[in-house]
């Protein structure tokens, strides 16, 4: 994962909150083929904390550094594995918000009638996509509940591990805890995700890029815009004219870039915008 790079597109719709922009209303019932590049944000109405938000972001608090990179790996490997263990039982213990079940509700009406392929895209190592009745087509940064030896790259059954079991997950203030054992090379067992530092799973930039670079709209909710390469995926919509759509409450990396900004949450814009859907393909 890296850092940004953002462009300037003249021209943007800007909404107000609650109303769905008039281009949206316009464009989103023509589509035949939308990639929707969710992030943090996407989770934030389920109880799941964004990353950089200024008052309340997990970065704000914990230093990624630290937790989420190569080198904090490397460093100390029971820090890291304690805060994926304490990650992986905030997610879940969460439920999918409004938005996550209006995306599935969309996604379902697409198998059903002339309604729009939708891609879901994801940055989120949760599985809230998943349970509010979407299939996701890409985890660009890994799924927090997959276990893999770091050594041999062993894919564990989850369920085998003790430390996984939700029961004995550590509080958050829990000190660090020692990864399980791999139980054919020794290594040490970690966390299916992506860290500062590596590469994003091959099958999953791969979709993603082409999802975005053959759909004819493109949604981005909940997203900085500011890890790479998972920031640059709009632009590949953007450079063969394709409408580009942000769902956020606040401005990004890649506001200026986009052809109509929609300042609301995904819990209340995604409904929304779904149920107009919904009718107009009745
Ligand atoms: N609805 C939509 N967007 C929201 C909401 C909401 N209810 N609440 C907050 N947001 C927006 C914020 O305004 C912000 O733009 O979600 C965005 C979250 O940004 P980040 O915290 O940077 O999360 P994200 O873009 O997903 O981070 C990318 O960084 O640390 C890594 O691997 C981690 O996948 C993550 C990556």
């Amino acid at each position: 994962m890296d850092s940004p790079n953002p462009r300037s597109r003249p021209g943007r719709i800007e909404s107000t909150p609650t109303e769905i922009p008039e281009e949206l209303f316009d464009l989103a019932p023509l589509a035949s083929h939308v990639c929707v590049l969710t992030g943090a944000g996407m989770s934030a109405e389920s109880g799941i904390p964004t990353f950089r938000d200024p008052t309340h972001g997990l970065w704000e608090n914990y230093n990624p550094e630290d937790l989420v990179s190569v080198q904090g790996w490397q460093a100390d490997p029971h820090l890291v594995w304690a805060w994926h263990l304490w990650f992986q039982r905030l997610c879940a213990s969460c439920e999918p918000n409004a938005g996550h079940r209006a995306l599935g509700r969309w996604a379902r009406l697409a198998n059903t009638s002339a309604a729009p392929k939708i891609d879901i895209v994801t940055q989120n190592i949760d599985d809230l996509h998943e349970r509010g009745g979407s299939e996701v087509l890409a985890h660009l940064h890994g799924d927090i509940s997959t276990l893999r030896c770091a050594d041999c790259g062993l894919v564990t059954d989850k369920h085998a591990l003790a430390p996984t079991n939700p029961a004995s997950f550590p509080a958050e203030d829990a000190p660090r805890i020692p990864p399980p054992r791999c139980t054919t090379c020794g290594g040490y067992i970690r966390h299916s995700v992506t860290w500062f530092g590596e590469a994003l799973p091959t099958e999953a930039i791969d979709r993603a890029m082409t999802s975005a670079m053959t759909c004819d709209l493109m949604i981005v909710i909940g997203t900085s815009g500011s890890v790479y390469p998972a920031a640059g995926l709009p632009r590949l919509a953007a450079d063969r004219g394709v409408p580009v759509v942000e769902i956020n409450p606040r401005d990004t990396e890649l506001t200026a870039s986009m052809d109509v900004v929609w300042r609301e949450g995904a819990a209340v814009a995604l409904p929304a915008l779904v149920a107009v859907l919904i009718d107009h393909h009745r």
